[in-house]
């Protein structure tokens, strides 16, 4: 089956040498070059102050926690998303707040996050569902009208852009994940970006126990716990492959999810999601919503195409249960929602054959 995610490693012959160089360099843990991968993904994607940790789900925590969000607190967020989207609001105390998304993006609904903000929110959480950007626009306006924090999930959006601007750079904070199935991997990691560098020296000693790096360590002072959030040279040498070699990969889900937007348009029961204005997606998973999503799960099996929905709305599971309120929008778009592969490894030859089973069956 041609699978729906697929893992890239960098040619042997650059990755191999540089691996081996550190595991044997008696400097694994966090060194420079974890410093270095962190300046050369800032200057690849644009993103300026970017911070290396272990996962994408540690820099949703400390994304929140840098937000000033406090136990009792109300994030705004989307249950149309992975798990640690609001798994982390759960870990900093706060209550996730599901608004709606729009049916035809699955991506947060403006008018509805606004219409959820109470003199409890401090946050509003963001995702850019499979690659899709949402609407920074709106939600930058809504976070300013009231004085909140605006956090994009960027963990399936490396190499987005909205507005003409990277993805990442609209929100307050933004996270990537560099785990095992995305766009670029370290086999597990992330980024946390901020827009204001003076919450970078915060957010490092967050990353390790609250602990300042540099200072000697029978002197340094922990005024606040923090937490073992930090990546190793092993990760970041692999991060630092990837980045020689990612630019034509993530140029290939694009290419590959706008020949599918075109050569779908003309779908009579399915249709690609609609790209706002000034959004470009990544298309980390191409996403199609069908009137039957089962029928073309199973025309695409039959051609040997792995095609299905990947998450589970968040508010569905017990642990969201006190969180639930009805999202209609979320409900039209995930019974049509289908995801198919779209990336690299997808080749001409396969999206001929996708858009011609589809066009004569769905
Ligand atoms: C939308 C979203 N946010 C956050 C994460 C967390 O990233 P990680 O697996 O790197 O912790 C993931 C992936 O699992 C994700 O898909």
């Amino acid at each position: 089956m041609l699978p729906l995610v697929k893992v890239a490693m960098p040619p042997r012959d650059d990755l191999m040498p540089a691996l081996e160089q550190v595991l044997y360099s008696g400097m694994i843990g966090e060194g420079e070059a974890v410093y270095e991968f962190e300046r050369e993904f800032a200057s690849h994607f644009s993103l300026p102050n970017s911070l290396a940790v272990s996962s994408g789900t540690a820099a949703l925590h400390l994304a929140l926690l840098l937000s000033g969000v406090e136990v009792g607190d109300e994030v705004i967020t989307t249950s149309m998303t992975a798990e640690p989207t609001n798994t982390t609001i759960l870990q900093a105390g706060a209550t996730p707040v599901f608004a709606d998304v729009d049916p035809t993006t699955g991506n947060l609904d403006p008018e509805d996050v606004a219409a959820c903000v109470t003199r409890r929110t401090r946050a509003i959480c963001v995702v850019h569902y499979a690659g899709y950007p949402a609407r920074l626009d709106r939600l930058r306006v809504i976070a300013d009208n009231h004085g909140l924090a605006l956090i994009e999930d960027c963990a399936h959006a490396l190499g987005a852009r909205f507005g003409g601007q990277p993805i990442g750079t609209i929100g307050d904070f933004s996270i990537f994940s560099l785990q095992a199935i995305k766009h670029m991997t370290t086999v597990d990691g992330g980024v946390l970006t901020m827009r204001d560098p003076a919450l970078l020296a915060e957010a490092r000693r967050l990353r390790w126990f609250g602990l300042s790096r540099g200072v000697p360590r029978t002197e340094v002072d922990i005024s606040k716990a923090g937490f073992k959030y930090n990546m190793n040279n092993v990760a970041a040498t692999i991060g630092l492959q990837q980045l020689r070699h990612i630019a034509p990969l993530i140029d290939r889900h694009k290419s590959n999810g706008r020949f599918l937007d075109t050569a779908l348009s003309a779908l009579p029961a399915a249709r690609p999601p609609r790209i706002p204005n000034g959004s470009e997606p990544s298309y980390w998973l191409y996403t199609l919503l069908a009137d039957d999503s089962d029928a073309v799960e199973a025309l695409m099996a039959g051609i040997g195409v792995s095609a299905s929905k990947l998450h589970r709305p968040n508010h569905l599971h017990s642990v969201f249960t006190a969180f639930r309120r009805p999202l209609p929008g979320l409900d039209a778009f995930y019974r049509r929602l289908v995801h198919m592969p779209c990336g690299w490894w997808v080749d001409d030859a396969m999206l001929q054959r996708i858009t011609r089973t589809l066009l004569s069956g769905a």
